[in-house]
C-alpha cells in the first residue's frame, strides 16, 4: 500500500534532513485566543489549517512522533486557539482551530474563523500553510473559501490529503488526481499534493522533507 501512494520521490538528503529535523526537540511554545497573544515571529513558521476534524493535530503528533504533544479528539471542535509548537531554533509550527464545524456555537465559529483569517493573513513569517484535506470528502466550499484567501494574500501553501487509510486505494488515486487538478488552478498553490495517515504512518516522511526545505539549517 505504501508503495502505491501518489507522493513524489524525494532525494534521500531531503528525507534524511526531514528525519532529524523532527528527531529533534519538539516544545509547545503557547495557545493563542487573540492576534495580539502570537509567539515573537523569529523563526519560519507553517501552519496547519482545514476543515474541523480532518487531522491537523494528529498529522503534528505523527511528524514529531510524539502522541500527545497536539491534543486530538474525536469530537470536532477540539482545538480552540493557535497552539503554537517550536522544533528547536529551526521551525515554529502552529496547530489551527478547525473551520466548517457547524455544531460549535455561532459566536464561537465566528471568533475561531476571523483569528485564522487575521492570523493568515497577516503574519510575515508565515512560509506556508498546508491546508489538510479529507480524503474521503476531497475539497469543500470552506477549503476554497481559505484557499481564495491565501491565493489573495500571497500566502504559499500545500494541500495535504488526511485519513489515506480510511479508503480504497483505487479511490485514493482518483481523489488525489482531482486534488491536485485543482491545486494547480490556484496561484499560490504547490503542484504536490501530498497523502498521509497518520495512523498508519503514510507519508510522514514526504511531509517530514518537505518541511524540511523551509525550516533553518542546523
Ligand atoms: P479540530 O482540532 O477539531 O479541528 O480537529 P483536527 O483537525 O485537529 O483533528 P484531530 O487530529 O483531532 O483528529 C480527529 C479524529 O480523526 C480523531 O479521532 C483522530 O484519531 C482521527 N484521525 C486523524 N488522522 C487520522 C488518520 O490518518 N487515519 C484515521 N483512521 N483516523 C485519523
Ligand atoms: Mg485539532
Amino acid at each position: 500500500m505504501v508503495d502505491a501512494l501518489p507522493n513524489p520521490q524525494f532525494e534521500p538528503r531531503t528525507l534524511d534532513s526531514g528525519r532529524r529535523l523532527f528527531a529533534g526537540p519538539a516544545d509547545f511554545v503557547l495557545g493563542a485566543v487573540e492576534l495580539n497573544q502570537l509567539p515573537a515571529g523569529d523563526l519560519p513558521e507553517i501552519t496547519f489549517a482545514g476543515r474541523s476534524n480532518v487531522g491537523k493535530s494528529s498529522l503534528i503528533n505523527a511528524l514529531t512522533g510524539r502522541k500527545a504533544l497536539a491534543r486530538t479528539s474525536v469530537t470536532p471542535g477540539r482545538t480552540q486557539e493557535i497552539n503554537f509548537f517550536r522544533l528547536g531554533n529551526r521551525l515554529m509550527i502552529s496547530d489551527l482551530p478547525g473551520y466548517g464545524y457547524a455544531k460549535a456555537p455561532k459566536g464561537k465559529v465566528d471568533t475561531w474563523t476571523q483569528l485564522i483569517k487575521d492570523y493568515l493573513r497577516g503574519r510575515p513569517n508565515l512560509r506556508r500553510a498546508l491546508v489538510l484535506i479529507d480524503s474521503r470528502h476531497g475539497i469543500k466550499d470552506n477549503d476554497r473559501h481559505i484557499m481564495a484567501l491565501l491565493d489573495d494574500a500571497a500566502v504559499n501553501y500545500q494541500l495535504i490529503m488526511t485519513k489515506a487509510d480510511k479508503i480504497k486505494p483505487g479511490e485514493l488515486t482518483r481523489t488525489h488526481a482531482t486534488v491536485a487538478t485543482e491545486a494547480k488552478s490556484h496561484v499560490a498553490a504547490h503542484p504536490n499534493v501530498l497523502v498521509t495517515s497518520s495512523t498508519e504512518g503514510w507519508g510522514i516522511p514526504e511531509v517530514q522533507a518537505a518541511l524540511s526545505e523551509l525550516a533553518l539549517t542546523e
